[in-house]
């Protein structure tokens, strides 16, 4: 019976099993995949702590990763058994083999192999859809990216530069800093010991950057108010330091007329057309080494929870990848 991580009770990284469960046939436009890389998300974190629900228990964690076709079933048109895919924003993803819906899937190019699309494709498509359509960057903007050599950050950081932005970055280390850097980002910002709206208005001959592209959350909503310049967008879109207070939108308009947006991949790919939109212009970037992706680290499937560990105490950079 092939292997899963799966949780009975919401907790600390000890909940996560390492057990066998039955994957089962697909029915009307399933398919069953075997896969080979599965990504590593932040969201997989609150989905185990019970920050974000998932939807019954046991269940097996993971929203990202690639694999080849197994099993095609009943009405499923384009696929075929052998096709190599990946999709995001699917739970079940922490498995050797899984059922999916087939519209979740996106065919892979040669170019890209498995262990890239599962470092990508979730954090990728959640970069596309915060630069083109939260906030579309345009070439002269000046951006603030938080958690730059994060897995996302990463991506923010290159794609943005790429499109012709200038782009600060909040990092938590000079190492990271250096990676940043090296990846599109002008100008780390040290937020564990910088003040981050002084710096950027230090850095923007004190306008404030045209949109904040915030994953941290509590530690630094206010600070990414203050960092806007007049109309300026903060999406604040993850919650690594905790969960957004609740605040008074009335403390936006002395600060310049501004928006705050709280957007999810979730709604970004809730129609096949909005996903496969993202997803080639992903796959674009990346075949042509615009956009890199960077593993950094890799663990066996079965040690998914000292994955966690380390994704929680900040010690990865870039994208994390287990291997079933
Ligand atoms: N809304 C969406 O559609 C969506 C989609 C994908 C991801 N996200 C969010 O984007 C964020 C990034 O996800 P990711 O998987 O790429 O993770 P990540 O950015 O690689 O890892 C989190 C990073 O956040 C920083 N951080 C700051 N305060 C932290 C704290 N108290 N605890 C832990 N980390 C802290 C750390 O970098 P430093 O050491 O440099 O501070 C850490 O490395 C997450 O918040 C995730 O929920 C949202």
């Amino acid at each position: 019976m092939p292997n899963a991580i799966r949780i009975h009770e919401t907790g600390g990284p000890e909940v996560l099993r390492y057990e066998q469960v039955e994957t089962g046939e697909p029915g009307p436009g399933q398919v069953r995949i075997r896969q080979t890389a599965c990504g590593l998300n932040f969201i997989d974190v609150y989905m185990r702590t019970g920050l974000y629900p998932v939807p019954e228990l046991p269940a097996t964690l993971g929203m990202e990763a690639a694999g080849v076709i197994e099993v095609v079933g009943d009405g499923v048109k384009d696929l075929v058994a052998g096709d190599r895919v990946a999709y995001a924003m699917a739970i079940g993803g922490y498995a050797e083999t899984r059922l999916i819906d087939a519209n979740k899937l996106i065919k892979l190019p040669d170019a890209i192999d498995d262990q890239t699309a599962a470092a990508m494709m979730l954090k990728g498509l959640t970069a596309h859809y915060l630069l083109f359509r939260t906030y579309p960057v345009k070439a002269g903007d000046t951006i603030l990216v938080h958690a730059a050599a994060g897995g996302v950050g990463l991506l923010l950081c290159q794609w943005a530069k790429h499109l012709g932005a200038s782009v600060l970055g909040s990092v938590g280390s000079r190492e990271k800093a250096e990676l940043a850097m090296a990846h599109g980002c002008d100008h780390p910002i040290f937020y564990r010991e910088e003040n981050i709206s002084q710096r950027v208005r230090e850095l923007t001959d004190g306008e404030g950057v045209a949109a904040v592209y915030d994953s941290v959350g509590q530690a630094t909503f206010e600070a990414s108010l203050d960092s806007l310049r007049p109309f300026g967008v903060l999406a604040t879109f993850g919650n690594s330091s905790g969960k957004v207070k609740s605040f008074d939108p009335n403390i936006l308009a002395p600060k310049g007329s501004l928006y705050v947006t709280r957007p999810t991949l979730a709604t970004h790919t809730a129609t096949r057309e909005l996903l496969v939109e993202g997803a080639e212009r992903l796959i674009d970037v990346v075949s042509k080494g615009i956009v890199k992706i960077n593993i950094n680290q890799t663990y066996a499937l079965a040690e998914t929870a000292q994955a966690h560990r380390a994704l929680e105490a900040r010690k990865t950079t870039g994208s994390t990848v287990l291997i079933p």
